[in-house]
C-alpha cells in the first residue's frame, strides 16, 4: 500500500487548475458573467491540445527510422485516441454557442489584441501533423511573424525542423512500396481496368440529360484532373509536375503503395497499414470540422467584424478549413477505386506474402 497519502487535489495540481481563472471584465470594475465560461472552455481545449500532442508525439517516435510492424498497432490505438477527443472538441463548440453575440460583446474589447490565433499548441498541432510553412496563407505568415511571442516562435521553428507526421507516413509508404510482391504486370492490368472505367463515366456525362452544358463541362473537367494525376502516379515527370504545383504531398511510389493497400485492404497484411491511413484521413476532417464549426460560431459572433486577433474573421477561418488538409493525398485516392468485382486478381506470389497462414506452408 502507498503511504504516502497522495491526495486527490495535490496529485491533480488543482489548487493550480482551479485558481487560473481571472476575467478581464473583473479587473476592470464588473464581472461579465459569461466571461468565466470563456476562459475555462479555451483552457479545456489547451489540456485536450497538450494530450493529442502529447499522443502524436509518441506516434512520431514510432515511426522514425523504422517502423516495427510490432507497433502498428499500438500507432493505432493512440491515432484512435486522437480521434475520439477530436470528436469531444467539434461537440464542444455547442458549449461556447450557449453566450450569445451580446454577452460576448460585454467583454470583447478587453480582449484585443489576444486570439485564439497565438494559441501556440494549435500551431504545433498543425505543424507536427504535417502543415508546412509553405502551405500556410499570407496573412498567417505575416501575423506569425508579429504576434506570437520570441520564445513561441522558436519552439514553433524547432518543430517546423522535425519531420513531420505526414512525412513520416510518405517515407514508410515509400518503404512500402519496395515489398517484393511480384507485382510486374499488375500494375498495367489495374491501369487498364481503371481506364475503362473513366471511358465509362465519361460516356454517361456526355449522355446525362439532365446536365445543362457548363454542369457537363465542370464534370468533365474534374474527370479530366483525375485521370490526369491517376496518370502521373506512373510518369515521373507528370508526378513531379503535380509536386512542384503542390497538388499531392506524397512522393510517387508511396502514393501507389497507399493505392494498393486501399484496394487489398482485407489482406491481414494490409488490415493494420490500411487502418491506419483510415485513422488519418479521420483526424483530418474532425480538425477540418472544428475549423468550420469554429468560423461558423465566429460568424455568429462577430457578423462582419473582425477578430481580435485583427484577421478578418469569419472569412479567415474559412478559408484555413478550406486550405488545411493535410491528408488529401489518401482522399485523392478514391478516385482510383474499383469496385470489388473488377480489382485484378493478385499474382499467386503476392497472395502468398500478404496472407498468414499461407507464410506458414
Ligand atoms: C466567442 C468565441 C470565439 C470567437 C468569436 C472566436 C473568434 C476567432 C477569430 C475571429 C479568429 C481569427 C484570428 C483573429 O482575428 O482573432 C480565431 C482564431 C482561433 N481561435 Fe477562436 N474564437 C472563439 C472561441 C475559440 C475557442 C473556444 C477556441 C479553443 C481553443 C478557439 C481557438 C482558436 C484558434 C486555435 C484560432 C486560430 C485558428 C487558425 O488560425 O486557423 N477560439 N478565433
Amino acid at each position: 500500500m502507498n503511504d504516502s497519502k497522495l491526495h486527490y487535489a495535490d496529485y491533480l495540481e488543482l489548487n493550480k487548475i482551479l485558481e487560473a481563472q481571472h476575467p478581464e471584465s473583473s479587473k476592470k470594475g464588473e464581472m461579465a458573467h459569461d466571461e468565466m465560461l470563456f476562459i475555462v472552455i479555451h483552457q479545456v481545449y489547451e489540456l485536450w491540445f497538450k494530450q493529442i500532442l502529447f499522443e502524436v508525439a509518441s506516434v512520431k517516435s514510432l515511426f522514425i527510422d523504422y517502423v516495427d510492424d510490432k507497433d502498428l498497432g499500438l500507432i493505432n490505438a493512440r491515432l484512435e485516441r486522437v480521434i475520439k477527443i477530436l470528436n469531444v472538441l467539434v461537440s464542444q463548440i455547442q458549449v461556447i454557442e450557449t453566450m450569445t453575440p451580446q454577452a460576448f460583446l460585454e467583454f470583447r474589447d478587453l480582449l484585443v489584441p489576444a486570439s485564439g490565433f497565438q494559441s501556440l499548441q494549435f500551431r504545433l498541432l498543425e505543424t507536427h501533423l504535417g502543415l508546412t510553412w509553405k502551405e500556410r496563407g499570407q496573412t498567417e505568415q505575416q501575423f506569425f511573424n508579429s504576434r506570437l511571442k520570441e520564445e513561441e516562435r522558436k519552439i514553433l521553428d524547432e518543430a517546423l525542423a522535425e519531420k513531420s507526421l505526414r512525412t513520416l507516413v510518405d517515407e514508410w509508404l515509400n518503404r512500402l512500396s519496395t515489398l517484393k510482391l511480384g507485382l510486374e504486370t499488375f500494375w498495367d492490368d489495374f491501369q487498364k481496368h481503371l481506364e475503362e472505367t473513366f471511358e465509362k463515366d465519361e460516356k454517361s456525362i456526355q449522355a446525362n440529360s439532365t446536365l445543362g452544358e457548363r454542369e457537363k463541362a465542370f464534370e468533365l473537367k474534374n474527370l479530366q484532373d483525375s485521370r490526369e494525376s491517376f496518370e502521373a502516379l506512373f510518369d515521373d515527370k507528370k508526378y513531379q509536375t503535380l509536386l512542384d504545383e503542390g497538388h499531392v504531398f506524397f512522393q510517387r511510389e508511396s502514393m501507389r503503395a497507399a493505392l494498393f493497400i486501399t484496394l487489398y485492404q482485407e489482406y491481414p497484411l494490409l488490415h493494420l497499414p490500411f487502418k491506419l491511413m483510415q485513422n488519418l484521413v479521420e483526424i483530418d476532417k474532425l480538425i477540418t470540422q472544428w475549423r468550420y464549426g469554429h468560423a461558423l460560431m465566429a460568424k455568429r459572433m462577430l457578423g462582419m467584424k473582425i477578430g481580435t486577433g485583427g484577421s478578418s474573421g469569419h472569412e479567415y477561418l474559412r478559408k484555413t478549413a478550406e486550405r488545411h488538409t493535410l491528408f488529401r493525398d489518401l482522399i485523392q485516392l478514391s478516385s482510383f477505386l474499383l469496385p470489388k468485382s473488377q480489382i485484378p486478381k493478385l499474382p499467386e506470389q503476392a497472395e502468398k506474402n500478404l496472407n498468414y497462414y499461407l507464410q506458414l506452408k
